[in-house]
């Protein structure tokens, strides 16, 4: 048993649209503590089995020990999902029958302040997924230009993006920021609240956290190295947390669809039911969008 617990988000809708074969084999991309690929399992038959991939080395060893009653049905690979191609065929499969990627960080991320995604604890400013990257956010905010600190905020929607940055750039000149309470006490002083629903620093932390992880390439690529790996008849899903992201998976897969060779399972994304949102906040703003190869 870990401290850190991670609900499941569209759990029950994503089983009943990714399975398609039910003898097959599935990835589920972003394993996390293992819960979808729990989920899948218990409704696949014994003949069936997922391979989970997980970029951050500690995620995998939750996922392992979560996932232990599965035995030889689940197998785990540490890797990012960028190069699910090499990753499948290293673990000696050939197709599979679904892939599922649940997009972002676990609970377990958010809520270990060492880990420095939260903006509610203090930590240091990571944000590291994978813990060898050599990017982190503390790099991003005290050696990045200000031109680049500005673009990287202004497009993940932060409207007082060019006086966060100067204030940024001002500060750093005194002493670096070194932690996540620095930054969030900046941004509360420089754009403090005014009656949003959203806490001010929350698009600066979440452009800092695509930033250091390439989510928006890692996304494009691992969609396109997973497509030729799909058997005919095999779907994929993703979930994803906020617009830019689900702008991408929108866009790509209407792509997909004109291109010929892929059929659009969700013309519109699923979203969570009011019950579930009642019981897990951070499902609020998740979208499911799903794609089936012809
Ligand atoms: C939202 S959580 C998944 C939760 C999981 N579905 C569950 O039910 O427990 C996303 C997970 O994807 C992992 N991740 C993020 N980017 C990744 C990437 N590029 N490659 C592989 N794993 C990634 C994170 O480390 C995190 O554990």
């Amino acid at each position: 048993m870990t401290e850190y617990s991670h609900v499941s988000v569209l759990a029950a809708e994503t089983v009943n649209l990714l399975i398609t074969e039910k003898k097959g084999t599935y990835v589920d991309a972003t394993l996390g503590m293992g819960g979808h690929t729990a989920c899948l399992l218990n409704a696949l038959p014994p003949e069936a089995s997922v391979l989970g991939i997980d970029w951050d080395p500690e995620m995998a060893g939750v996922a392992a020990n979560n996932l232990k009653p599965f035995g030889d049905r689940v197998k785990i690979a540490q890797g990012n999902f960028a190069n699910i191609d090499e990753i499948v065929t290293r673990e000696g499969i050939r197709s599979l029958s679904g892939v599922l990627f649940d997009l972002g960080i676990s609970s377990l991320h958010f809520d270990k302040p060492s880990r420095g995604f939260s903006l509610k604890h203090d930590g240091p400013l990571d944000m590291r997924i994978n813990p060898d990257n050599p990017l982190t956010a503390y790099t991003i905010i005290n050696q990045w230009p200000y031109e680049q600190i500005e673009h990287l905020i202004r497009i993940c929607g932060e409207r007082h993006s060019r006086r966060l940055a100067r204030a940024i750039l001002e500060s750093r000149r005194v002493k670096p920021l070194e932690t996540t309470a620095e930054l969030t006490a900046l941004i509360e002083r420089v754009a403090p609240a005014r009656g949003e629903k959203i806490h001010p620093a929350t698009k600066t932390f979440l452009a800092l956290r695509v930033a250091v992880n390439y989510e928006f390439d890692n996304l494009t690529r691992g969609i396109q190295k997973v497509m030729p790996l799909l058997k005919p008849g095999a779907r994929m899903g993703i979930i994803t947390f906020h617009s830019l992201e689900d702008r991408i998976v929108k866009e790509t897969f209407r792509l997909m669809a004109n291109m010929g060779g892929w059929q659009l399972v969700t013309r519109k994304p699923v979203k969570p039911s009011e019950e579930e949102i009642a019981s897990n906040k951070r499902a609020r703003s998740a979208k499911l969008r799903v794609i089936e190869k012809l």
